[in-house]
């Protein structure tokens, strides 16, 4: 038995999504945990635009990349805004929002997944036309959409992402990305181990 921290163990970027809506309890529990994430000196740079009515659904869901036709089923899709501004930008190009906002996304995937849903973080949509047809300033990056719901039936996915909802999880060997008191040159080389 495993001793990872179960929700760790068991989130998945899971595709097969049912309709049945997420209760607005349940759903305010998995943000409230997002904004519980650490940031440099507190700044809190997540902004998080949950969408789930009908005709603003439908309207993310009309600039979903072709690969996520699986989204379309979601009854809920958080739109995940930031910008370096909005967190500490120090030397060494550390621009800190990204880093803090990705640690907001993991606790809202760990809470829903406590919660039984799937929470799929996407990069695949046209981030722009998004923004524009949420009234969203220019200058917020739309770092990610987490695609939200209820498991539910396969039958709506292609074969290779229904083959994908079974499949083991695929990870490097950690000794390409854990190194213990010593670097390895050309362990941060693009094509390392990959
Ligand atoms: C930044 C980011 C972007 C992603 N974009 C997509 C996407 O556009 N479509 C998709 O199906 N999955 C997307 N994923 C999910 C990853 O493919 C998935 O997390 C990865 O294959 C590892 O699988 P696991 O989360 O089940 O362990 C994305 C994940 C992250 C963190």
């Amino acid at each position: 038995m495993s001793e990872l921290i179960p929700e760790i163990e068991t989130r998945r970027a899971r595709r097969a999504l049912g309709e049945k809506p997420v209760p607005q309890e349940v759903l305010a529990r998995v943000m409230t945990a997002a904004t519980y994430a650490p940031s440099c000196f507190n700044s809190q740079p997540w902004r998080f635009l949950v969408v789930n009515g009908e005709r603003e659904l439908e309207i993310v869901k009309e600039h979903l990349a072709g690969g996520n036709y699986w989204a379309k089923k979601a009854p809920v899709i958080v739109l995940v805004f930031t910008r370096p501004e909005l967190d500490c930008t120090l030397s060494d190009r550390r621009d800190y929002a990204f880093f803090s906002t990705g640690l907001a996304v993991e606790n809202l995937l760990l809470q829903a997944t406590r919660e039984g849903l799937i929470a799929h973080p996407i990069a695949g949509y046209k981030p722009v036309a998004l923004k524009e047809a949420f009234g969203v300033d220019s200058e917020m990056i739309l770092i990610n959409l987490v695609v939200v719901g209820y498991p539910g039936d396969e039958a709506h996915l292609n074969e290779k992402h229904r083959e994908l909802e079974h499949s083991p999880r695929d990870r490097r060997p950690e000794d390409q990305v854990i190194l213990y008191n010593r670097w390895r040159q050309g362990s941060g080389d693009v094509e390392a181990g990959a």
